[in-house]
């Protein structure tokens, strides 16, 4: 399995249901990394590039567009092609510490557990998608489906947060699954706590993991 290419390179992933924290997190642990003196960047999927940000809508707008378990599963991987091409790998190579919010696991959790299109072509097609980059940590902020819901005001809610409760239920239990199945990649997280216990705690797993993979600030490096 391929990770961050070079020395410095890191790719940390935030996984989980729905209104578990993970756009809050992103920004703290980016915001606590940088001011240790790492490179950070931060982006989202379905995004961070033209293409993506343009898909975006297709698949959380507002207009809350039917379409078929597939055609949900090649857009949001799409996405993620273009994304792994044009901005995680390049950062990877330049030794950046890459925070996605979601990435491959979303696909397996919510078109693969949610909507029950087979794991193994789903897994198939997200290493065709993205050379079989992997992230080097996955943070699983989680979180009763309820709890997460109840924190996304219903104007907010996006047509996948409008699924139905065993849908979310099953891509509850697929995250937790998989974390259980690759304890090495995942840590998983009580995200019911208090926003700044939970950073507090995601900063402690970041920090463990650079360690352990030899990853140290700028200044450290030239040192
Ligand atoms: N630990 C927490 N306790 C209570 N509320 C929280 C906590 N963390 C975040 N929130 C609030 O819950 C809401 C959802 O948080 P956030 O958008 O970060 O979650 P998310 O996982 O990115 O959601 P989504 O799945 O919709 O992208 C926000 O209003 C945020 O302020
Ligand atoms: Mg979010």
């Amino acid at each position: 399995m391929e990770t961050a290419a070079k020395p410095g390179g890191f790719f940390i992933s935030f996984e989980g249901p729905e209104g578990g924290g993970k756009s809050t997190q992103i920004h703290r642990l980016a915001t606590s990394l940088a001011e240790q003196g790492y490179p950070v960047w931060t982006t989202r999927e379905p995004g961070g590039t033209r293409v993506g940000e343009m898909i975006r809508p297709i698949l959380l707008g507002r207009q809350h567009i039917p379409m078929t378990p597939w055609s949900e599963a090649l857009l949001f991987t799409a996405a993620r092609a273009q994304h792994v091409e044009e901005v995680i790998r390049p950062r990877l190579t330049r030794g950046e510490l890459v925070l996605c919010d979601r990435y491959t696991d979303s696909t397996l959790a919510y078109q693969g557990y949610g909507r029950g299109l087979d794991l193994d072509t789903l897994r198939w097609l997200q290493a065709q998608a993205t050379g079989g980059l992997q992230p080097n940590l996955t943070i699983l902020l989680n979180l009763p489906v309820e709890t997460g819901l109840s924190r996304i005001p219903r104007p907010s809610q996006d047509r996948l947060d409008r699924e139905t409760a065993s849908f979310h239920q099953r891509v509850r239990a697929g995250y937790q699954e998989m974390a259980a199945a690759d304890p090495r990649r995942w840590r998983e997280v009580d995200a019911t706590a208090e926003e700044g216990q939970v950073a507090q705690g995601i900063l402690a797993l970041a920090r463990d993991a650079l360690q352990q993979a030899g990853v140290r600030p700028a200044e450290k490096r030239s040192a």
